[in-house]
């Protein structure tokens, strides 16, 4: 039997055209298209591109765009099902319920047709940002905000969360969070998505096992992970001590170090710059600040002085972000969700296109020809 590689590292599981990833240089692209680049687009457009494999005509986006904005009501009984949720839970738990839900109202649910799972995907990733604002809003005895169709996703979703329309800066750094967010190849979520997609199990099954996955504190549950850093650093001349301090006790600094990248993350970079133009626009820049001094301090103590590639990953500044844009910590993942859920319906769609079931194997270590006995 082959070697062990513990979890699954540098392992070459499936060819795909979604994603491009060099964790030496640093290196992210989606579709052929160089993350820097792809940030002059909308989300919907990133949406239309990871679906559709390329960017859509002028006539396509403009269809694309007013379905998915048409898309973004959900029926009244998955409200009551986030109604009836357990609020002492984050926004994630309540996700997963809610997409469950929708799979039992869908018609095609067990329809494995390109045509069918585009239009499952596209009303999931319409749906998911109205879904965790519904949540926050019903958590707090208040009642859900119907979606705005002239607002775009990130603005759109920080309408519904407030009930008033965020301003420019804000609209864009929600986008950009949802762009950075969409798509990253065979992460540990997505390899969770092909691998039920791969039983040809149904699309909503697929999405639940990704937002499971996701919700762990080594994937997308690390921004929750830097919020609550953030708020026990407080001041930025606390930060370098917190971070020896987690050294010292062999605890890892949460938003930081990758499987893949060896260098920066590229997306890290972008959250960075966005996250300082925020920053300065509120003139409060004590969570840059401490930001700032953290990764400082990380970058000293790794990469430094002991020649270690841990620098800051996309859930790092995206934290920091998050605190700018007052998104609730119980709700950080979910958010994270709402960009991540395009990249998962893209997998689902190259995985029903050319599946062989996804079934590795397990070197037993456990004893051989033991007799039944009763303890
Ligand atoms: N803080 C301190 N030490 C770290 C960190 C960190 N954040 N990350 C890795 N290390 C050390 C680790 O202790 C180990 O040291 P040693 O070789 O002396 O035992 C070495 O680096 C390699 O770590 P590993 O756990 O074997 O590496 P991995 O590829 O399995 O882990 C990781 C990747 C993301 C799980 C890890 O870097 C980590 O736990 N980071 C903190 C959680 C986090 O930010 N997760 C988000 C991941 S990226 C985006 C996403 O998926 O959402």
């Amino acid at each position: 039997m082959a070697e062990i590689q513990k979890g699954l590292e540098g392992i070459v599981a499936l060819e795909t055209k979604i994603a491009y990833i060099d964790g030496i240089k640093g290196i992210l692209e989606y579709r052929g298209i160089n993350i820097n680049e792809i940030m002059k687009l909308s989300y919907d457009e990133v949406v239309y591109l990871l679906l559709h494999s390329k960017l859509p005509t002028e006539s396509d986006r403009t269809k694309f765009i007013n379905r998915l904005r048409d898309e973004r009501v959900i029926d009244e009984g998955t409200i009551n099902i986030v109604r009836v949720c357990n609020f002492n839970i984050e926004a994630m738990d309540a996700l997963r319920t809610a997409v469950s839900h929708l799979s039992h109202c869908d018609p095609d649910l067990n329809d494995n047709s390109l045509e069918a799972n585009l239009r499952k995907g596209t009303e999931l990733v319409a749906q998911f940002p109205t879904i965790v604002a519904a949540f926050w809003r019903i958590r707090n005895m208040e009642e859900p905000i119907p979606p705005d169709k002239t607002l775009s996703h990130g603005a759109n979703f920080l309408y519904m969360l407030r009930g008033t329309k965020p301003t420019a800066l804000e609209a864009k750094c929600m986008e950009s969070d949802f762009i950075l967010s969409a798509e990253h190849e065979l992460n540990a979520s997505t390899f969770s998505v092909r691998t039920t997609a791969s039983t040809l199990s149904d699309m909503h099954s697929a999405i639940i096992s990704g937002l499971g996955t996701l919700k762990g504190v080594l994937h997308g549950g690390a921004r929750l992970a830097v919020l609550e850093m953030l708020d026990e650093i407080e001041e930025p001349e606390k930060a370098e001590n917190h971070v020896l301090n987690l050294i010292s006790n062999k605890k890892r600094v949460m938003g930081f170090g990758h499987r893949v990248y060896k260098t920066f993350d590229p997306r890290g970079i972008i959250f960075k710059q966005i996250t300082k133009e925020i920053a300065e626009d509120t003139g409060d820049l004590r969570w840059f600040s401490i930001a700032e001094n953290i990764e400082a301090t990380v970058l000293r103590e790794f990469v430094e002085k002991r020649n270690k590639p841990i620098y800051p990953n996309v859930d790092f500044y995206a934290g920091v972000l998050y605190k700018y844009l007052k998104i609730p910590p119980l709700l950080s993942t979910a958010v994270f969700a709402i960009g991540r859920i395009s990249g998962w319906v893209a997998h689902c769609i190259e995985q029903f296109a050319d599946n062989r079931l996804i079934r590795p194997r397990a070197r037993y270590a456990g004893e051989h020809d033991l007799p039944i006995r009763f303890l």
